[in-house]
């Protein structure tokens, strides 16, 4: 069967445009297949740019898997907080560790076998396959996904299970046998800088001759939107405790949302609650004492299922009430900015608290 686009000329194109205009990142400067690993995860949801400053600590807080494998998954999580979607710091830390046990050390070349490490997924096998080992390794993440919708001219859900079936053949059907390595690099680069998700740069874009979508001039509608379904909206009450310029936090549990990372004493309600309401769950959290509670404001916050608004109370409390808090740690204004609070209370911390001249 004649396939709709000529896959030899595509990648001669892809292979000549990034030779002229591909990015030097610092994961392209190694073929260390531990770098590589790591900066695939990283960039599994975060932008490259965001990537860059962790990528280089982790490398340098942890130069090799076994160093990773060996530090305590608090070390992981602490140098991942900020990154966001952190079961991949936890993912991370196991990965490594199988690494150590299961391949003596060294990461594995095929994608079966690097599919066994938590976190890496087909696409993500397949990165580390090309750009490590410059070997076929097929990639079909946002970026690339994106392009073949357009380069195709794919109209239909691009989530569908059928869209799935077929975007992988196209993805395998482009991959070459040669300049993986390239290749791999190209593919990425090229739906991150021009084929960009709005306002696609076709003017300076060396496939337009290819484009499936750019011919028929639909290229800006694809890939096809998915209808967005309103996310509930949750309540949260924190509480920011006070004793002697230090602030009560708590860590929560090593296992589920947001594991392992710190926070405020603070609880969350799916059933919509009156200010009224509100200050009295502050009050409770607050130890029930009269020692009066400040309101400091609302923060919200986005998740994928779900949105938040987390109302932030503060209150100073004397040594007897610290018992209340016996399992939490205390902390300065200084270091509550570089510890490893997940999201919304970060944005406590940064937008309210050192604002609010507490
Ligand atoms: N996104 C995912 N992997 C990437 C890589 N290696 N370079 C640039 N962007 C990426």
């Amino acid at each position: 069967m004649t396939e709709p686009v000529d896959a030899g000329l595509f990648q001669q194109q892809l292979l000549s445009w990034y030779g002229r205009c591909g990015r030097d990142l610092p994961w392209r400067q190694t073929r260390d297949p531990y770098r590589i690993w790591l900066s695939e995860v990283m960039l599994q949801q975060t932008g490259v740019q965001a990537v860059i400053p962790y990528f280089e600590r982790f490398v340098s807080q942890f130069p090799d898997v076994e160093s990773l494998a060996a530090a305590p998954v608090d070390a992981v999580i602490e140098l991942w907080a900020g990154l966001g979607y952190y079961s991949r710091a936890r993912n991370l830390h196991a990965a490594a560790q199988k690494v150590c046990e299961e391949f003596q050390g060294r990461f594995p070349s095929s994608v079966h076998d690097l599919m066994t490490l938590p976190g890496v997924g087909r696409s993500t096998a397949g990165a580390i396959r090309a750009i490590a080992f410059d070997q076929h390794g097929v990639i079909l993440d946002g970026n690339v996904r994106r392009v073949l919708c357009r380069l195709f001219a794919w109209q239909d859900d691009p989530r569908s299970s059928a869209a799935e079936k077929q975007l992988w053949q196209w993805a395998t059907l482009l991959t070459p046998q040669r300049r993986c390595h390239d290749y791999a690099q190209a593919i990425m680069d090229f739906g991150a800088t021009l084929c960009t998700p709005r306002q696609p740069q076709c003017a300076s874009c060396p496939m337009t001759a290819l484009c499936l979508g750019y011919q028929q001039g639909i290229q800006e509608q694809l890939p096809r939107k998915r209808q967005r379904k309103t996310v509930p909206l949750r309540q949260e009450v924190a509480v920011l405790i006070e004793y002697d310029g230090r602030f009560a936090v708590r860590q929560r549990p090593l296992t589920g949302m947001l594991a392992g990372l710190w926070e405020f004493p603070s609880q969350s309600y799916t059933e919509p609650q009156s200010p009224e309401q509100l200050c009295h769950h502050a009050q409770r959290l607050a130890g029930d004492h009269d020692r009066p509670l400040t309101a400091l404001g609302v923060v919200r916050h986005v998740y994928s299922h779900f949105r938040v608004d987390v109302s932030a109370f503060y209150c100073q409390v004397d040594v007897t009430l610290t018992e209340c808090f016996s399992t939490c740690r205390w902390l300065s204004k200084k270091e509550l900015t570089d510890w490893p609070l997940h999201g919304s209370h970060k944005k406590i911390v940064d937008t309210l608290l050192m604002q609010c001249g507490k």
